[in-house]
């Protein structure tokens, strides 16, 4: 592992099917052992393959089983656009409930997400914060890695102090996102809501994974740059419990 920071130690593997098998692994893992701890989500491509093993491993538990794991199971998703909620299929919080909540037979009131739709969202943005933090805060986070090194939706730069907000999205995160709204970035939301670095480095865990080779410019920056604001997901570094899991299409090499 030629150029990765010594304590970033990343994890390579063959493919996002693998990285997908050990990320379900570790959420249901961490479901079972701290059933009181509340959940990190992501969404984005990178966890549709993760959602889709962690279904699977659920489906292959016993019935009783698959009930512990659903009862009091209490999860806070990363982010969601402004102006879109979950009767929009492009939203984060539909993506939620086509890949875990409908599939796992959750009550949609224990997979929370940040309202798209309030009327005020940097009002919505401190609440859905303070939600967070009267849950006790996150225990694993999981997250995926932007183009240009946001996670969640914390852009460029951003410090580490940053608390849950509403923000102006890149003109690059618009463009990385476009897929999902017709290929016209135009049709991106403009805003979203985000926890903030502030809960992210607060959380007990993270798991961080990078998978594609789109990734492999953004990946190798966080492998040699010093945490900095210009490349949020640098401050992830400073984490005690980062596991960062990488496919080999995504590896610098
Ligand atoms: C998106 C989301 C993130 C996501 C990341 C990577 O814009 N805000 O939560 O993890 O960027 O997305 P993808 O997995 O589609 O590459």
């Amino acid at each position: 592992m030629p150029t990765a920071i010594p304590e970033l130690a990343p994890q390579v593997l063959p493919d996002a099917a693998a990285v997908a098998e050990r990320v379900a692994s570790l959420l249901l893992k961490t479901r079972l052992e701290q059933p009181g701890r509340p959940l990190g989500l992501a969404t984005g491509r990178t966890m549709e393959p993760v959602y889709a093993a962690l279904r699977l491993r659920l489906n292959a538990l016993s019935a009783p089983e698959r009930e512990h794991v659903r009862r009091g199971w209490q999860s806070f998703n990363l982010d969601e656009y402004v102006g879109l909620g979950p009767d929009d299929h492009t939203s984060f919080a539909a993506a939620m409930q086509r890949q875990l909540t409908q599939p796992l037979g959750l009550d949609p009131a224990q997979v929370h997400l940040p309202n798209g739709l309030a009327s005020d969202p940097l009002a919505e943005a401190r609440r859905y914060g303070a939600q967070v933090a009267a849950a006790g805060g996150i225990g694993l986070q999981l997250l995926g890695l932007g183009l240009n090194g946001h996670v969640g939706f914390n852009e460029p730069p951003c410090p580490p102090e940053a608390a849950c907000r509403c923000l102006v999205l890149s003109d690059q995160t618009r463009q990385q996102n476009a897929a999902g709204f017709g290929g016209d970035p135009q049709n991106v939301p403009r805003r979203a809501i985000t926890l903030g670095l502030a809960e992210i480095l607060a959380a007990d865990a993270l798991v961080l994974v990078v998978t594609g080779s789109a990734k492999t410019a953004v990946l190798r920056r966080l492998l040699q740059e010093q945490p900095n604001a210009g490349l949020p997901a640098s401050w992830l570094r400073g984490h005690p419990r980062l596991t960062l899991l990488v496919d080999a299409a995504a590896w610098p090499g």
